[in-house]
């Protein structure tokens, strides 16, 4: 991402923080798994969007119309010896040379700064309420200053979380964001085809999980965006299966929900097919109607429809086919009044995408569901999951099906960036066939 980038990001955030307000950031940690290993090290996407500031432990400061400076950065110092072991730090110089900080200070100073900076301002952003640490030490930054109140010191008295600043601003998608998210978002449907390419019976759930990251890792994406899922059989039922552990039996299908993560940004894509590279008929049966209702959502998703539309549209042509297989019995209108899918269909049809799987932003505004706007990117991912009771009929137990695509929302309609991964059934059974 090009520094001009977070440079008009920081401007939208001066603007909105305004002159008697300031904003603290702070970085993600390093956190231990165990004795001297650290959990790979994510930044955190907030503190990653505004400053592209790589490292953990630091805080960015946005104080609008301070005339030493408005954004300042706090890091840790350059330190031989650690960087030896660690590798090469920005230090408070690379923080102005590098990421367009207007000051820096090594971290160890932050407490005996953030008074200073913190005086005269009448509001203070920061993410209240997220970590109690946090939450201690920004306070007792302002109580220093409310102990200043006689010798003319102003303390802030309204404390507002900084991601109500942010959150908008990330859910509409720049060029370059979006440029990234096409890649992230190519790379998996291209890991998805691969999986499908090397899927045989008696494999384990686990080797597609492999395939999938190796795909991902070829293409340069070293990260994936959450923990995969590899469901096959009745695992394909259990919506947040990650054990990927059991073999994948001939005739039975696998879903695969996976999705790499590239320079920060997300894709999130769910394929479902056979294990032996030809459905059934009844697993066809079930899936057409899948993809059926994920092809009307997705017609759903254009500027000026509101949020609820594409999985309303979903329920509609998911609670109709129930009815066709003999699952639900009655009217239509009347059994998604009662909301009686939700037995097999349980989960929303999507949910923002960016650089968190599950986006920031609001789904509702002033109570009602918010318009689809150009920019916006989304998943649509409605599914079905035939659990083995008496009323499914038996060809159809055990049957879990979901499709999934990453949808941007065009000036004209949308625009899927997960097209590469195949999910016509035809296309699927021929890109299996050896
Ligand atoms: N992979 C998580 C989701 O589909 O929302
Ligand atoms: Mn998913
Ligand atoms: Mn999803």
């Amino acid at each position: 991402m090009k520094r001009v980038e977070h440079k008009r990001r920081r401007r939208r955030l001066l603007k909105s923080v305004g002159r008697d307000g300031i904003a603290i950031l702070p970085a993600a940690r390093e956190v231990i798994r165990n004795r001297d290993v650290h959990y790979p090290f994510r930044q955190h996407s907030d503190f990653s969007y505004v400053t592209g500031f790589p490292e953990p432990d630091a805080f960015a400061v946005f104080t609008p119309g301070r005339d030493e400076g408005e954004c300042i950065l706090f890091c840790r110092p350059r330190d031989a010896e650690r960087e030896r072991w660690d590798g090469v730090r920005f230090g408070v110089e690379g923080a102005i040379a590098s990421f367009g900080a207007d000051q820096a200070h090594p971290l160890a100073e932050l407490d005996e700064v953030m008074p200073t900076l913190i005086d005269g301002r009448k509001r203070l952003y920061y993410p209240v309420g997220v970590d109690p640490d946090l939450d201690a030490r920004v306070m007792g930054w302002v109580n220093r200053v409310r102990g200043k109140v006689r010798t003319g010191a102003i303390a802030p008295d309204t404390f507002i979380t900084i991601g109500s600043l942010i959150h908008e601003q990330r859910l509409r998608k720049s060029r370059a964001e979006l440029a990234l998210m096409r890649r992230a978002a190519q790379i998996s449907a291209h890991a998805h085809r691969r999986v499908m390419q090397s899927c045989v019976p008696g494999m384990k759930e686990l080797d597609l999980e492999a395939e999938f990251q190796h795909a991902c890792f070829k293409e340069g994406a070293r990260f994936q965006a959450y923990p995969a899922i590899v469901g096959s059989g009745a695992n394909a039922c259990v919506l947040h299966y990650i054990e990927n552990s059991a073999v994948l039996e001939d005739g039975g299908l696998v879903l695969i929900d996976a999705g790499c993560e590239l320079d920060g940004y997300a894709s999130d894509i769910t394929r479902t097919f056979p294990v032996n590279g030809r459905f059934s008929p009844a697993q066809r049966e079930v899936y057409e109607l899948v993809l059926e209702a994920q092809k009307a959502a997705i017609a759903r998703v254009q500027p000026g429809c509101r949020w609820n539309e594409p999985h309303e549209a979903a329920l509609r042509v998911l609670t109709k086919g129930l009815v066709r297989l003999g699952v639900l019995k009655g009217k239509v209108g009347k059994l998604i009044k009662k909301e009686a899918y939700k037995p097999y269909y349980m989960h929303r049809t999507g949910h923002w995408l960016g650089m968190d799987v599950h986006d920031v932003g609001d789904y509702k505004r002033d109570g009602e569901w918010r318009e689809l706007e150009p920019g916006m990117v989304l998943t649509v991912e409605p599914g079905l999951y035939l659990p083995v009771t008496d009323a499914v009929p038996a060809p159809y137990r055990q049957i879990g099906i979901r499709i999934e695509d990453d949808v941007l929302v065009t000036q004209k309609g949308h625009e899927i960036l997960s097209r590469a991964a195949p999910k016509h059934p035809d296309e699927i059974e021929t890109l299996m066939v050896r």
